[in-house]
């Protein structure tokens, strides 16, 4: 006979959860809502909460959604669960049945799944609150996708005020399904952005002495980034410069005024951080100066790095080999220069960023995240669901 430990959900109440998660997961794919405009998600998210009992709902912000449940087995932790709810401004490409009924707009990075699942915990802990000790707090987080992003606004609106402990999950396509990423330290890169517009003098193609000409000195201000991070970063240390947009001219024969020029910086380190935008700067400077043009650079400051707590993560290590056993495998991962609003949330308590592979070969489910035929393997919702439940029960428990 198998018995489930006090941490597991029971095999009955698993199936029909599954089939309730899934359904749930493909009506939010169906509706996808983009950043800071997730008004229909937070409803159907509300409504599913209200349902449930024992849960206080309130809206801490226009977009997001707050379930609180207090335990009934005594004095304890409290504990934030989160989930990201937005979508992309992608065309969907997958023409299975709960594919995106809003063009343009996609589910590209398993957020929908993110919702379900923690709705699907919520259910569990919420239907049987005896076996909770403290406080958990579901989260279900608008704008993650865009900066300033939901995060910040949600711990300014006071969720995290005394919160001990926060955990938060992504499903990976990269990653194979049963495998889970728990990883002590460093898991994503702070995300910058900057625009600069380089202004010349433009005129026609055939007089360049007469002109200011910005694309070649846009030509110069690329390559020169290219030795920030070749030559003036420690090489051990982790650092990307990317220029990813370029816009200028509009005709062959015709030098224009100015072009712009857009991308991100990804760091760790925070001197690094903090050092990126001066030693940028005197480049852009250096180079429109010796050309006679001019410029602006507009630098803004995006997520912060992501450094999980290596005591909640051994813990939750623990858990899920208790919880979900031989079905998943775990790993350590590395770090990736990704970035994540979570570490908003890292700001205010400890916590841990679990990655929840969902990718399988054998399906065809290998499209990357933010890609129009991305897609999640179902059954890593069932992971993500006893692990929020299992990690609510173990991290709400007072410590010893
Ligand atoms: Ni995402």
């Amino acid at each position: 006979m198998i018995r489930a430990t006090p941490d597991q959900i029971n095999p009955d109440e698993r199936t029909e959860l599954r089939e309730q998660v899934i359904a749930w997961r493909r009506w939010l794919h169906q509706h996808p809502e983009l950043s800071f405009q997730e008004h229909e998600t937070a409803n159907f998210v509300e409504a599913r909460l209200r349902e449930m009992p024992s849960l206080a709902v309130t809206r801490p912000t226009a977009t997001s959604v707050l379930a609180v449940l207090r335990g009934e087995a005594g004095p304890g932790r409290t504990v934030l669960l989160r989930a990201d709810m937005d979508a992309l401004p992608i065309q969907e490409e997958n023409t299975f049945e709960f594919a995106s009924r809003n063009p343009g707009v996609m589910h590209a990075c398993g957020h929908d799944g993110h919702t379900a699942m923690l709705l699907g915990a919520a259910q569990v802990l919420s239907g049987d609150p005896g076996r909770l000790c403290g406080e958990v707090r579901f989260i279900f987080q608008h704008a993650e996708e865009l900066f300033p992003g939901g995060a910040q606004q949600v711990v300014d609106a006071g969720v995290m005020d005394g919160v001990d402990v926060v955990v938060g999950t992504h499903l990976m396509s990269p990653i194979p399904t049963g495998m889970i990423v728990l990883r002590e330290g460093p898991l994503l890169a702070a995300s910058d952005r900057f625009d600069i517009t380089l202004q010349g003098k433009g005129g026609h193609g055939a007089s360049p002495h007469e002109t200011v000409d910005p694309v070649v000195i846009a030509a110069q201000v690329i390559l020169a980034f290219q030795t920030v991070i070749s030559r003036q970063r420690d090489p051990l240390e982790p650092g990307v410069l990317t220029v990813a947009q370029i816009h200028g001219g509009t005709a062959g024969n015709v030098i224009p005024d100015t072009v712009t020029l857009g991308g991100t910086v990804r760091t760790f380190d925070p001197q690094l951080r903090e050092q990126m935008p001066q030693r940028m700067e005197k480049l852009v400077r250096g180079i429109t100066e010796g050309y006679g043009a001019t410029y602006t650079l507009n630098y803004q400051r995006g997520y912060r790095a992501l450094h999980n707590d290596p005591g909640t993560t051994a813990i939750l290590r623990e858990v899920v080999r208790e919880t979900l056993g031989s079905r998943v495998t775990l790993h350590e991962g590395k770090p990736n220069m990704g970035g994540e609003d979570f570490s908003a949330y890292l700001t205010k308590a400890p916590g841990t960023f679990i990655l929840i592979g969902a990718g399988n070969v054998e399906q065809g489910i290998t499209a990357p995240h933010h890609h129009p035929r991305f897609t999640v393997d179902e059954r890593a919702l069932d992971h993500g669901v006893e692990l929020y439940v299992a990690a609510a029960r173990r991290l709400a428990q007072p410590l010893a």
